[in-house]
């Protein structure tokens, strides 16, 4: 079992000699290492059982930070990250040499993010080096939203949890790039479609490059419960399914019966977004065969939501 605790110093002291902490983000939690440290990134891969090409996001204390790891900084990465960091949005910019490869993958260009919760800013703040981090799960599984997430499924390969509660978002950040004048969305998450255009204009989406995925939360079969999800209507899933063993997972309405949860009576897409993975874990450790769900309003944070429900059922 992981030490689960508020206390930053001992977070310091850990990542200081090259070991893993479990960090809270506004986002879900992450599994954080010294990014400038080949070594201890290493241990990320392996505590996670992730493939080597699946590139980790860097996070930093502040927009400050990007010139000290990015070799561009274009002006529509510029507006974004001084209207949405601290928040649920990593930029992928050309890397410089600093970082190591291990990070990228290889890859030409740093994911970097600067994520709002108070302990994690302070934690940064108090390092003098960024966090690479990806989500704190094993590789494939939903990402946590609570300490205890963490702990369930790495705590006995991580020696500290730095608990921050309850994640805010609940969705992992919308990853955007840069491609000429194209401003270009690879995943996405807690930062809506519309509040990028807000900023830099239309944008292109690039979900789902199967054959060479630049992010692999592109894999179609990513964020995966265990149990077999099936989304559609409902009120007919619930007829066709009778008799059998099944849990539901509704977006307003409630069902009556037992392993049923409604990600949002008042129907609010942040509220759904920050229930979602949670329920999604209950039911997928619930005496039920089968999860029966339905999407969510296809706009603002239900792009994301419905991107996860759509892959949790792969
Ligand atoms: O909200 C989040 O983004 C959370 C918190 C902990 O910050 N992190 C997270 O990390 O979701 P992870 O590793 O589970 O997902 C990051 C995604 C991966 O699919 C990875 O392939 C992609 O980001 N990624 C990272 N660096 C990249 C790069 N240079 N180019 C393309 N994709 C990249
Ligand atoms: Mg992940």
């Amino acid at each position: 079992m992981s030490l689960i605790s508020r206390d930053i110093s001992q977070a310091v002291s850990l990542l200081q000699q090259g070991e893993l902490v479990a960090i809270p983000t506004e986002t879900v939690y992450g599994l954080s290492a010294n990014a400038l440290h080949a070594k201890a990134v290493t241990k990320i891969f392996e505590a996670k059982n992730r493939p080597r090409f699946d590139p980790l996001i860097v996070h930093v204390a502040s927009i400050n930070e990007i010139e000290k790891y990015a070799s561009e900084f274009s002006d529509q990465a510029k507006r974004l990250a001084e209207k949405f960091w601290p928040g649920p949005l990593t930029l992928l910019l050309p890397k410089k040499i600093i970082i190591p490869d291990i990070v990228t993958a290889g890859l030409s260009t740093v994911g970097l993010r600067c994520p709002d919760h108070a302990l994690t800013r302070a934690l940064l703040q108090q390092l003098d080096f960024p966090l690479a981090a990806p989500s704190a799960n094993p590789f494939g599984y939903v990402s946590p939203t609570t300490a205890q997430h963490v702990n369930n499924q790495l705590g006995d390969r991580i020696p500290f949890i730095l608990d921050g509660g309850p994640c805010r978002v609940g969705l992992e950040s919308t990853i955007v790039g840069f491609d000429g004048g194209s401003v270009i969305v690879h995943r996405l998450g807690g930062l809506s479609i519309e509040d990028v255009e807000s900023i830099v204009g239309k944008v292109k989406l690039n979900l789902n490059s199967s054959s060479n995925p630049v992010a692999p939360g592109q894999l179609s079969s990513h964020y995966a419960p265990r149990k077999k999800i099936i989304i559609g209507n409902l009120e007919a899933l619930l007829v066709e399914h009778a008799g059998e063993r099944i849990g539901v997972l509704s977006f307003q309405k409630k069902y009556f019966r037992n392993h049923s949860f409604v990600l949002s009576p008042t129907g609010s897409l942040n509220e759904a977004a920050q229930n979602i993975f949670n329920m999604l874990r209950i039911l997928d450790e619930s005496p039920v065969d089968l999860i029966l769900t339905e999407f969510v309003p296809d706009n603002g944070l239900g792009r994301a939501i419905n991107d996860r429900l759509r892959r949790a059922a792969e």
